[in-house]
């Protein structure tokens, strides 16, 4: 199993490119299954995810032609066509090693008639039930039942438009309601919509589709269902959790380095914290240049939220840069019951972290040291590099797929702007 070795210490100078985002790319590529035509993605990706739902989709009976990037900063281009659907089951196998799965089974039901989709299982990060996604296509007059690990949902005869109110703010539950509804007969309003830019991203890519959207980017989003759907092209948006964990590597580390391709709007929250911590960020005609001098980090609080709020996916990443901060600082986890995961492996760095219920108090302590530490998850990874870039001496990231599942060429990309980080094969 390959692993991440780096040595601490080295400021960062130069550029990086961001890449398309991973959780815009995955909802994006379900969509497909709404049309019998040609669905063109470009700024892909190229991630252990992103082959994941291709693979799945394969299964279903789409054709997927794929042409990489040419240079780390160019997107791969997929065009994704699922003329004749040739299944509707999305396995456990493939289910249990990604949870964004889950979002064919509103195209499907609504194309086909008829999905069946293993239920997700034990995650690292809590429970993260489908409940949501559920009750949502049964609101549309999907019937669902539970069979042996898997979830049926049948509409032999369609959807219907409905009002659909969700008590919590879900992305994906928002994506799949998103897609069904788009070609449900008459009117469906989403009310408490998630607000992600990904959600945008989608609901933007489904109108060029055909589909009538309106209030993407509100908590309320309206759609007008129509009979079918259409060719369209579609540029995956940047990747605000790439830019943000790029951004807190420079204050983590110090230097001075542009993140090309990417948008401040994307991480509003995040933009104002990193002032805080004492990190000078300023938008240019490419990006994003983000610049700390060899002053201590200085300790903030975080409280994460949906969008516009400090992201969840941020804020293992958050905590590795306050682990060296000036002062002490309060970290409230309020999307995930269990995603302090990174906690037990930043310790064995020297990190001083006490956990209270859903709050992480970190004290910084002037330097970290080096040791081997297991990567959990796919964020709590990125915070152990991270860490890694500001420790003394030797960091061995063990259980690297979990980044390889959301970051493209990581090692490739911090290693071009000065960090000595190299990925072994064993
Ligand atoms: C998406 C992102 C993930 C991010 C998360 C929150 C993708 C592919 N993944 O995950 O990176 O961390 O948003 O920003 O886009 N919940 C329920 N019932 C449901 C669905 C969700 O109780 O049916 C709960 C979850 O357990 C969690 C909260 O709602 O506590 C938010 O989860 P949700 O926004 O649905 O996350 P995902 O879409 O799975």
């Amino acid at each position: 199993m390959d692993r991440i070795s780096i040595r601490g210490g080295a400021p960062l100078k130069g550029e990086i490119p961001i890449s398309g985002a991973k959780n815009a790319a995955l909802p994006l590529m379900a969509a497909c299954l709404l049309s019998e035509e040609p669905l063109t993605l470009t700024n892909v990706p190229k991630l252990a995810d992103v082959v994941s739902m291709a693979d799945l989709l394969g299964q279903l009976g789409v054709s997927a032609d794929w042409r990489p990037g040419r240079t780390v900063g160019e997107g791969g281009r997929y065009v994704l066509t699922a003329a004749h659907l040739t299944g509707t089951t999305a396995d456990y196998e493939i289910v249990r090693k990604m949870r964004a799965s889950f979002l064919v089974a509103g195209p499907l039901v609504v194309r086909a008639g008829h999905a069946k989709v293993s239920l997700p299982g034990g995650c690292a990060i809590g429970a993260r039930p489908v409940d949501l996604h559920l009750k949502a296509l049964e609101a549309l007059g999907a019937e669902v039942v539970l069979e042996e690990g898997y979830v049926i949902v049948a509409a032999p005869k369609g959807l219907k438009g409905a009002r659909i109110e969700f008590p919590i703010v879900s992305v994906g539950a928002t994506e799949n309601t998103l897609m069904a509804a788009v070609l449900a007969r008459g009117e469906t309003v989403i009310e408490n919509a998630a607000r992600e830019p990904e959600i945008d991203d989608l609901g933007r890519c489904l109108i060029a589709m055909g589909a009538k959207i309106s209030g993407l980017g509100t908590s309320r989003i309206i759609v007008q269902g129509v009979t079918s759907l259409h060719a369209a092209e579609h540029a995956v948006l940047p990747d605000r959790i790439e830019t943000g964990t790029y951004a807190f590597a420079v204050a983590i580390a110090g230097g001075e380095v542009e993140l090309t391709g990417t948008r401040a709007e994307l991480i509003g929250a995040v933009i104002p914290m990193l002032e805080k911590v004492g990190v000078e960020i300023k938008e240019t005609n490419r990006g994003l240049s983000v610049h700390r001098n060899g002053v201590r980090p200085i300790s903030a609080d975080a409280n994460t939220a949906p969008f516009p709020g400090f992201p969840t996916d941020l804020q293992a990443q958050f905590m590795a840069l306050m682990t060296t901060a000036d002062g002490t600082s309060r970290i409230r986890e309020t999307i995930f019951e269990n995603r302090f995961m990174h906690v037990p492996e930043l310790l064995r760095m020297g990190a001083d972290i006490r956990i209270e219920g859903d709050t992480a108090i970190v004290t910084g302590v002037e330097r970290l040291k080096g040791a081997p530490v297991m990567a959990t998850d796919l964020r709590a990874s990125s915070s152990l590099v991270l860490a890694g870039l500001a420790a003394e001496g030797e960091t061995i990231i063990n259980r690297v797929y979990h980044l390889d599942r959301g970051f493209e060429r990581l090692e490739e990309k911090l290693s071009r702007v000065g960090a000595q980080i190299e990925r072994q094969s064993a």
